[in-house]
């Protein structure tokens, strides 16, 4: 006899945070696609605002010191200062910071956030190509979604590594997926806001 089961939780932490943000990545991916980043220069501008809101918004968590002790790297893998040079190429003012940011996480909450930002520079793989088509690099306009130094692959299996190996107690696990879920949301947030005020922040 055959009993159906719920989908089996992962053994790797990083793995879990996959499978609980699936829904939230598909819909953030359908949502970033309707936007048609890539359809012009000035439309791009506005999706570069919602990764510059976002990494500016996490930039307290890559320079934490306690969580510089667990991820030696951290503070070079965040992107804000990028993202902020992507945005003087392309025209615009460095947007003001939008209501709602994170604010004092716990330590397991900070590790769901910067999973999804970590994560982000997979897609952003595939995005750069297609900033390609606006004559926009990782040295003009679209330098957030340049390759990382050591390569994107070997920095994102560098993080889930450390990553997996920190002990958790199932609540602090149960407080980074929230986390990861919030950071989705919060992105989605800040998209909306990117493209609702188009005019405002050109
Ligand atoms: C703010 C967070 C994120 C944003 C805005 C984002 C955005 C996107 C977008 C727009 C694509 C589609 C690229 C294309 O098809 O042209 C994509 C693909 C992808 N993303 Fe994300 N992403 C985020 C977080 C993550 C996270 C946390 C992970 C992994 C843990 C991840 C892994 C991937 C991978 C592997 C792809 C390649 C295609 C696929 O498997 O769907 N992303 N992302």
């Amino acid at each position: 006899m055959t009993t159906a089961t719920a989908p089996e939780r992962a053994s790797l932490r990083s793995q879990r945070l996959n499978q609980v943000t699936h829904a939230p990545h598909s819909e953030l991916d359908a949502l970033v696609k309707a936007h048609a980043p890539f359809s012009s220069r000035e439309r791009f501008a506005r999706f570069v605002v919602a990764q510059y809101l976002f990494q500016a918004e996490l930039q307290p968590l890559y320079r934490d010191p306690a969580l510089i002790a667990l991820f030696p790297d951290l503070a070079e893998r965040c992107r804000a200062e990028q993202a902020k040079l992507d945005l003087a190429d392309l025209g615009c003012n460095v947007p003001a910071p939008l209501p709602g940011a994170l604010h004092g996480p716990s330590q397991a909450e900070a590790l769901g956030w910067i999973f999804v930002s970590e994560g982000s520079k997979l897609g952003a793989a595939f995005l750069i190509k297609r900033a390609q088509a606006l004559q926009l690099s990782d040295t003009f306009g679209a330098r957030h979604l340049g390759e990382p130094a050591g390569g994107r692959a070997e920095g994102w299996k560098q993080f889930t590594r450390t990553l997996d190996a920190l002990a958790l107690s199932p609540e602090e696990d149960t407080a980074a997926e929230r986390a990861a879920v919030a950071a989705f949301q919060r992105f989605t947030e800040l998209l909306k806001h990117a493209y609702a005020t188009d005019a405002a922040l050109a």
